[in-house]
């Protein structure tokens, strides 16, 4: 049974970040499930750990009352899984988060609680389609945005995020680089490397399904309507968004953490944020006193993992229903795909 200080702080941060009330059945099925992962963690020698774009009762942390034992990006969620100590990882994000976790921690059990959690970015490009493109630029360096599948990942030279994509960029000693596979990511990114060093970025034509519909129709019209908040965008909006989204009251184009900390930083009381949706439940954790208006588009792959699932994901370790859950790599993909992986850490 959850105490009754343990309920009081889960329903109090939860309110904070999902203003949105629950019914009154939803309520009390979703402290069940909290209850019962809780306690299954224990049994079973687990822990979770959940993105920033998770709903917003998968980021209350355990220390909260919640079932999150770290809450991160994916260069944060990286780091801590290869750090992971306990022999079951549940992992709240999407599939292709998951499958990192795995290859930088080989030796623990990395369950997914759906495996429709994928990524537009992810899918639109595959390991042969790599090997293509160094077929045709022989020699140039291959970046793969973390965005993508272990078999990808296999073919780089480098891994990066959005958190440490522009000083991997800036750091390579190349005059062309291939980035692969958000296009708009690599254009913004283009934009300010080319200004800086003169290297060029040779793209993909990947797009993410959330962030491109962030049009400077969206954000201008919100800007508009808000002419004192600043405006927050991630590094996967379109390029023409980003070229007009700071003008006015400012604001900061870059990665999930460049964002909250931006926030954190600003004397502004009011942000138009242009990420997926429930980065805005985070934020709102966060700063209580600020304001975020949000165009709430939210990524359907993320969504996918649900408290259920997690919890089902926990019922079934140890069981004949484990490998429902259970992510699995060949052993050659992982050893391929770890070195850019570990490459990329090396820069955080
Ligand atoms: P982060 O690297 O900022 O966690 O972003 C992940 C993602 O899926 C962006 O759409
Ligand atoms: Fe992929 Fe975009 Fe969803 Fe991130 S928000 S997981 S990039 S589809």
């Amino acid at each position: 049974m959850l105490t009754t200080p343990t309920k009081g702080a889960f329903l109090q941060k939860l309110g904070a970040m999902n203003p949105a009330a629950f019914s009154e059945q939803e309520e009390a099925e979703m402290l069940a499930a909290v209850e019962e992962i809780r306690e299954l963690k224990r049994q079973k020698n687990a822990v979770i750990l959940s993105h920033f774009y998770m709903p917003a009762e998968l980021q209350v942390k355990h220390e909260d009352g919640g079932i999150a034992d770290f809450v991160g990006d994916s260069l944060g969620l990286s780091a801590a899984a290869k750090n992971v100590e306990a022999d079951n990882i549940i992992f709240c994000g999407v599939k292709f988060m998951a499958e990192t976790a795995k290859i930088l921690n080989p030796a623990k059990q990395v369950l997914l609680p759906s495996f429709d959690a994928g990524c537009s970015l992810a899918e639109s490009i595959t390991g042969a389609d790599v090997r293509q493109l160094k077929a045709q630029y022989p020699g140039v360096p291959v970046v793969a945005y973390i965005n993508t599948y272990a078999e990808t990942k296999a073919e780089a030279d480098i891994c990066c995020t959005s958190r440490n994509a522009l000083d991997i960029a800036r750091s390579l000693g190349c005059d062309k680089l291939i980035f692969l596979p958000d296009l708009f990511m690599g254009r913004n990114l283009q934009t300010k490397i080319k200004a800086e060093t003169g290297k060029e970025l040779i793209l993909w034509e990947g797009k993410c399904e959330v962030h491109e519909q962030f049009t400077p129709q969206r954000i201008n019209g919100l800007k508009l309507m808000y002419p004192e908040a600043q405006v927050l965008v991630h590094w996967e909006v379109p390029d023409n968004t980003v070229a007009d989204a700071l003008t006015g009251a400012g604001g900061v184009v870059g990665s999930t953490s460049d964002i909250i900390r931006f926030v954190g930083e600003s004397q502004n009381r009011q942000f138009i944020l242009g990420s997926e949706c429930d980065l805005g439940a985070t934020l709102r954790g966060m700063y209580p006193e600020k304001e975020f208006i949000v165009p709430c588009i939210k990524c359907p792959h993320m969504k996918r993992i649900t408290i259920q699932n997690t919890l089902e994901a926990l019922r079934a370790i140890g069981t004949e229903k484990e490998s429902l859950f259970q992510i699995r790599l060949e052993k050659e993909i992982m050893k391929r795909a770890l070195a850019p992986i570990e490459r990329m850490l090396a820069f955080s």
